[in-house]
């Protein structure tokens, strides 16, 4: 167990929050890690409100560990907040200005609220809007980048401007990483690629077989993947990127969206699945510069119990 602002505020014994990550972060994934004692976040942006509580009432009854839920927010349904913060201790946005009236939806239903925020004047934001948290997140990151600064300067700044409990996020893999960013200040680590790879990860195998072999100088920064969300750039394998700009199909491959098989156009920005078929290395495989320390699939349980034992060595 390892104690910080973070973990007294939402109840966890361990510092680490499992990025949402939709197609990723099934279920199970989400209940192995609250039941290892980290956060959970599930990922929804295209459930209705009616999926979501469901699927938020057999995580419930599955662990009674600590598990949000993530909302894009430009593919908000705001119909969703309220279910979302019955249920869940946390809700949490990202890509979108702090708004007090979500925050305040949040909490009027039970939840604490955190955002995810990629700059200095975000985090003030955040804080004004009456979040519980925020995460930092550095340009290492992968998915979807909301700023322009490395984790390092951006989580030093943030720091030195809220007083909320910050977590760190981008690039982070290791008990060693984990271990810096709490030295540093931040009260925890959210860590998404590194969970891509675990056994209960929603990732298609071939996703997860790219990451295994690839380093952080595999990865870049680029807006390729913005069909249907423009504007926003998003850090993923560069194999990807050349695959999908090499084929000359509009659509790559085919998915399983609420068990009806829905083709998925090139540049879309989902994920493949592990019921996604078709040209898997041209769709979106995100990857953060912490895929250099991926090099295997293990139970998400494993992984957390490694980092949270590894920063106890640290600390010796
Ligand atoms: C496959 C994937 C999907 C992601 N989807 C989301 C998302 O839906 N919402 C969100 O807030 N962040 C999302 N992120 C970004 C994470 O919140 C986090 O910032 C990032 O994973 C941290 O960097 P790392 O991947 O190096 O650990 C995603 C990341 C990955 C790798």
């Amino acid at each position: 167990m390892i104690e910080t602002r973070f973990t007294q505020l939402v109840g966890a014994s361990a510092p680490i929050q499992v990025a949402s990550m939709p197609g990723v972060s099934t279920v199970e994934l989400v209940v192995a890690v609250a039941n290892a004692g980290a956060v959970g976040m599930l990922g929804t942006p295209t459930w209705s409100p009616e999926l979501l509580d469901a699927e938020l009432a057999r995580i419930a009854k599955a662990t009674s560990g600590v598990f949000g839920v993530n909302f894009l927010v430009p593919f908000l349904d705001p119909n969703c907040v309220a279910v979302a913060a019955r249920r869940a201790r946390i809700v949490e946005f990202f890509y979108g200005e702090p708004q007090r009236a979500l925050v305040d939806e949040a909490h009027a239903h039970g939840a604490l609220v955190s955002w995810q925020v990629g700059s200095q004047g975000e985090a003030l934001a955040a804080e004004s809007a009456g979040c519980d948290f925020i995460v930092a997140q550095g340009t290492e990151a992968g998915g979807h980048v909301r700023g322009q600064t490395s984790l390092l300067p951006l989580l030093s700044a943030v720091l030195d401007t809220v007083r909320i409990p910050v977590l760190a996020a981008g690039g982070l893999a290791t008990a060693r990483d984990l271990a810096a960013v709490l030295a540093c200040g931040a009260a925890g680590a959210r860590m998404g690629t590194r969970f891509v790879a675990c056994s209960e990860s929603g990732a298609h195998p071939d996703y997860v077989k790219a990451l295994l072999a690839a380093n952080a100088e595999d990865t870049c920064l680029t807006e390729v993947f913005s069909e249907i969300w423009p504007n926003a750039p998003h850090r993923v394998l560069c194999s990807a990127v050349a695959a999908a700009q090499a084929t000359k199909d509009a659509i790559v491959g085919e998915t399983l969206h609420g068990g009806v098989a829905t083709p998925i156009p090139r540049f879309s920005p989902f994920v493949p699945t592990a019921g996604t078929t078709g040209n898997i290395g041209a769709m979106a495989l995100y990857a953060g510069e912490s895929v250099t320390h991926v090099r295997s699939v293990e139970p998400a349980a494993a992984i957390i119990a490694k980092l949270v034992s590894g920063v106890e060595r640290n600390r010796r």
